[in-house]
């Protein structure tokens, strides 16, 4: 399956340069391996799946990506040249962007308050300078409207809407100030069939402005739906690269789940899992 000539370690559209390149990454924590040498990039506009079960190595890899956590080894490129991010400000600086699903949102606070997070746009000059809330409230709904979702206010507290709006929220925000890259760990594992199209089709409008979406998921459809690229991490490793339209989603899945355990638990269960 690895060896499938399908699977393309750290492979690259000739046509695409990526925005972040993470090459040969290592991470551990004491006597825990969590990373063993992955190799992972974004290109932008495009959907880059990393699918793995629990305790794979996802959020761990996603955190060294936005700097959490230092690698132990491995470099990372941004836009062709080395780096290193030394905290997740330096990070979201460049451009990369992380929504979490515990989002960190407030609430009591409307769309808009959350939507600025103190960084409101101001008018006047000195004294008299104050928040423009006007200006916020339509930046709020426009930004909303583009990601498909019809506020019915712009002061309607964050606390009424739904899982799935919320997720769209901080993706709208994201974008607006100006992630190259956007970040969604398991945006989709707690919410119902409709809140979840909803966020995939999100996905779908931000890959569409030429961002690149790393998209993290257990969830093998929901990959399916959106992914261009799909990664499986595997107890810290990379178990290859597949590509759109040369994988399908049972191929993935027993991918995932290191099919012969896939395959030993149909049996048990005399059909199919
Ligand atoms: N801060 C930490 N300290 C010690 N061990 C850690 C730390 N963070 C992660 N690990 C360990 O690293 C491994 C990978 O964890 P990680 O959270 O990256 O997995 P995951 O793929 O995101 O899993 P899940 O699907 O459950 O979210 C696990 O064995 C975990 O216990
Ligand atoms: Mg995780």
């Amino acid at each position: 399956m690895a060896d499938d000539t399908r699977f393309h370690h750290g492979s690259v559209p000739a046509d695409a340069r990526p925005i972040i390149h993470m090459e040969d990454i290592t991470k551990h924590f004491g006597n825990v391996i969590a990373l063993n040498g992955v190799t992972f990039d974004v290109t932008p506009g495009e959907c880059h799946c990393l699918l793995g079960d629990n305790g794979a190595g996802k959020s761990t890899f996603i955190k060294t990506m936005s700097g959490v956590h230092k690698p132990n080894s491995g470099q990372i490129f941004f836009e062709g040249k080395p780096l290193s991010f030394d905290s997740p400000r330096e990070a979201m600086e460049a451009g990369i962007a992380t929504v979490f699903q515990d989002l960190a949102m407030i609430p009591l606070m409307s769309v808009t308050r959350n939507f600025f997070m103190g960084r409101e746009p101001t008018k006047g000059k000195g004294l008299t300078r104050r928040f423009d809330i006007d200006r916020a409230n339509e930046i709020t709904m426009e930004e909303m409207r583009r990601m498909g979702i019809n506020l019915r206010a712009p002061d309607q507290a964050v606390g009424t809407l739904s899982g799935g709006e919320r997720q769209t929220v901080a993706i709208a925000r994201a974008v607006y100030f100006g992630a190259k890259v956007l970040i969604l760990d398991e945006p989709t594992s707690a919410l119902g069939v409709r809140q979840t199209s909803n966020v995939l089709s999100t996905i779908d409008r931000v890959r569409k402005q030429g961002v690149g979406v790393v998209f993290i998921s257990h969830n093998v459809r929901h990959a399916m739906a959106v992914g261009d690229r799909f990664t499986v991490l595997n107890r810290g490793q990379t178990l290859g690269t597949a590509v759109r339209d040369e994988i399908t989603a049972t191929e993935l899945q027993d991918l995932m789940a290191g099919g012969q355990e896939l395959a030993q638990l149909e049996g048990s269960l005399g059909g199919t899992v």
